[in-house]
């Protein structure tokens, strides 16, 4: 392809021109907009690679004016942006730039974007599936039509159409998973496996283990082979959920294995190449972890390229209805239903501490017992009220200090389990505690 690199960093444009020609590649420089308008003025380029801050006409405006310019669909543009300038990035794919590339990055990272790139220009016979395009069905795969979730889908969008890392942050039940999903589907890795690790499922030392799989022999118990998930989700998409409850002492591997793309598994000496697209997920703020010194900045810039906030449900009630409509028309499979808009009413009054896995598993229970017909009265006999924090005297019923405390724990446990449906990885989450301290306490109480 005819490449067009600019930069007025001369080490950069330099050693990448060199590099691209090396792969092939008609190369040419420009050290800011200015003169890049100029050489695309002289001759068609397939593919401007630009940085974003430069002197004169920087790097947003010389893509604005590329794309308003006659040639402008034939024209690529990727954009090289810094790390922790998400804004950047995305107003320049909303400025129609093909994709960006975080600096500092490796030239090699760029290969497989050009080889995306070309393979698309390819005429459409012996290319790959494209993609399944955006609009409707993320409408029906993701519901809401709230400003904040119409925000988020203009993200996602982005988020497909790029291999950037993203972060999905938000409370238990907002749907990270759901969102992480769908933009595998949508992305062009499409056709290859979406893995999903559990960061705080397993203990400490199987991390590595589950991450970058075993040799044979590496530890005892280990008398087989293992494939890491980071292996498994080759050429697709690795889901880390709950990424902050990775130990500290493990994240200077994963960095690696994210930053390099390569890594090895325990117990042996081969460097295996993943190539794999991150999204992480959180419940917490990653910032003040950082800040606190038990999550790695680096790992932090690393993962959080493009960022999803999802907010919880209390503060976009009016994606309420859809999804009532929604979860009942997949609670209830092909069979009938019906809700009263007073129950509609009453869904709304809620404030959602579980968010939308909460909003389902109360519409599942009054569907049940509601035989398909759902009421207020039902509805909200249903919906779970969590112990009133401000009600601290009526809690106390005369036992000793010890026995008020185990009697609160084990309401406590009892509330979130009920919550969840049963689910005790999902009743741990709601209350912000390890499945594994869960399960202790629910066994402690007799109730597990
Ligand atoms: N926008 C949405 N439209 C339809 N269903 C949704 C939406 N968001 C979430 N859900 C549903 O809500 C439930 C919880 O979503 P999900 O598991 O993605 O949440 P989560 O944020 O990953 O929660 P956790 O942090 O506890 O893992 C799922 O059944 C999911 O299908
Ligand atoms: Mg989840």
């Amino acid at each position: 392809m005819r490449i067009l690199i600019v930069d007025d960093e001369k080490i950069k444009r330099v050693t990448l021109a060199d590099d691209l020609t090396a792969q092939g590649h008609e190369v040419d420089t420009a050290t800011d907009g200015e003169e890049a308008l100029e050489k695309l003025r002289g001759r068609p380029f397939d593919v401007v690679v630009a940085d974003v801050k430069m002197p004169r006409i920087d790097g947003l405006e010389l893509l604005r004016r590329i794309k308003q310019g006659e040639q402008a669909p034939a024209t690529e543009v990727i954009m090289m942006t810094a790390y922790g300038s998400i804004q950047l990035a995305v107003e320049s794919m909303k400025a129609g730039a093909y994709d960006f590339i975080t600096k500092p990055f490796r030239n090699e990272d760029l290969l497989p974007l050009l080889a995306r790139l070309e393979e698309r220009r390819r005429p459409a016979a012996g290319r790959s599936m494209a993609p399944p395009s955006l609009g409707p069905e993320v409408e029906r795969e993701l519901i809401g039509r709230s400003p904040a979730m119409s925000r988020i889908k203009k993200i996602i969008e982005i988020c497909t159409r790029t291999d950037a890392n993203v972060l999905l942050w938000g409370e238990t039940g907002v749907g990270k998973d759901r969102i992480a999903q769908t933009i595998h589907r949508h992305s062009h890795r499409h056709e290859k496996p979406f893995v999903k690790v559990g960061c705080t499922l397993f203990p400490s030392h199987l991390i590595e283990s589950e991450l970058y799989g075993h040799e044979r022999g590496a530890f005892t118990g280990a008398d087989q082979r293992r494939v890491g998930r980071f292996e498994l989700a080759q050429g697709g998409t690795l889901y880390l959920d709950d990424v902050d409850d990775i130990p500290l002492e493990h994240q200077a591997k994963l960095l690696r294995a994210i930053e390099e793309k390569v890594l090895e598994r325990v117990g042996g000496t081969e460097l295996v190449q993943a190539d794999v697209r991150i999204i992480a997920s959180t419940k917490k703020n990653l910032l003040e972890k950082v800040g606190e010194g038990t999550f790695r900045q680096d790992l932090y810039y690393r993962l959080d390229v493009l960022r999803i906030c999802i907010p919880p449900l209390r503060d976009r009630k009016e994606d309420i209805p859809d999804l009532a409509e929604e979860l009942l028309t997949r609670i209830a499979k092909s069979r009938a239903f019906r809700i009263e808009p007073e129950a509609i009413a009453a869904l709304m009054e809620h404030d959602w501490p579980g968010n939308i896995r909460e909003l389902y598993h109360t519409l599942e229970r009054a569907y049940l017992l509601g035989s398909e017909d759902i009421t207020a009265d039902l509805v909200r006999a249903q919906i779970t009220r969590w112990p009133d924090r401000n009600n601290k005297a009526e809690r106390w019923t005369g036992g000793s200090f010890q026995e008020t405390i185990e009697q609160t724990e084990r309401e406590l446990l009892e509330t979130a389990l009920q919550e969840a449906g049963g689910n005790k990885s999902a009743a741990a989450a709601a209350l912000g505690m390890k499945p594994s301290t869960f399960r202790d306490k629910l066994a402690k109480h007799g109730l597990g």
